[in-house]
């Protein structure tokens, strides 16, 4: 089991109302672009897109021409039905240059770079299908010392409701003392950062309830095991940002 699995994504966007697989959901995305002018015809790619509720979203509210993609292609195929406005394509965000080169005018990621396991190469990649100037917005966890970000793990729960410290799938949250760093050894400039941790304390909270509210149908719908698993993977999550061990942000770069 694991939540970035198709049915994993299938049940959060159950739990979320929405085709989305981040903290704050349509709020978070509202937050984040207010400040972006309107221009649907920008070229925009969203790398990790999952069910492409946000990519959707971004293109309703007219902020761009989007393209998602993500290295699941059960979930994307589903992407494709619901949204056919939106451009798909299976990819990994360590080779999307094999894709594109100096395209698109804005980059963004909701909740996916904590995943890749090269995440210096990815943002190389995002620099090579970048135009000069082009923006890139990272929104994604963040942690310092003493969190997952040591162990590389992810604070997911075995079903059994225990933790299980050295899962196989990446988790490195953005680390906010070196991430300036990585951002220019890859060809991008940072402008701005916005730290949302007091949201993620909010939206995680909610989230947490919003799962025992929809106790039923996520054991209806896929078995009690995936009731606790998920149950207890963000009782982990909701605990790791009480005790400040993760938070989140987004943060602005500018192709140089
Ligand atoms: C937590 S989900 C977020 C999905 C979406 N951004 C949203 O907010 O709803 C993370 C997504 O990143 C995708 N992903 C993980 N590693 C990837 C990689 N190397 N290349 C492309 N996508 C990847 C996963 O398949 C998953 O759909």
């Amino acid at each position: 089991m694991r939540m970035n699995s198709a049915p994993g994504k299938e049940i959060l966007a159950l739990i979320r109302e929405g085709n989305y697989a981040h903290p704050g959901e349509e709020e978070a995305i509202d937050l984040t672009f207010s400040s972006l002018p309107n221009n649907p015809l920008r070229l925009v790619l969203d790398i990790g897109c999952g069910r492409g509720g946000t990519a959707d979203y971004v293109r309703r509210h007219g902020w761009g021409s989007v393209t998602g993609i993500d290295i699941d292609a059960e979930t994307l195929a589903s992407a494709q039905e619901l949204y056919p406005e939106v451009t798909f394509a299976v990819a990994d965000a360590g080779r999307i240059s094999e894709l594109w080169r100096s395209r698109f005018e804005l980059i963004y990621l909701f909740n996916a770079f904590y995943a890749f396991p090269d995440q210096q190469q990815a943002l190389k990649e995002m620099h090579s299908v970048a135009q000069p100037g082009a923006t890139l917005m990272i929104f994604d966890y963040t942690g310092r010392d003493g969190s997952p970000h040591d162990t590389g793990s992810w604070p997911e729960s075995g079903s059994d409701g225990k933790y299980t410290p050295f899962s196989h799938q990446s988790w490195t949250p953005l680390h906010p003392d070196h991430f300036p760093e990585e951002l220019h050894r890859a060809g991008w400039e940072l402008e701005q950062t916005i730290d949302f941790s007091t949201h993620y304390l909010h939206w995680y909270r909610h989230l947490c309830e919003r799962i025992r509210f929809n106790r039923e149908r996520i054991t209806a719908g896929y078995g009690e095991d995936w009731y606790k698993y998920t149950s207890a993977t963000y009782e982990n999550l909701r605990e790791a940002v009480e005790n400040g061990s993760i938070g989140g942000a987004v943060y602005w770069a500018r192709r140089a």
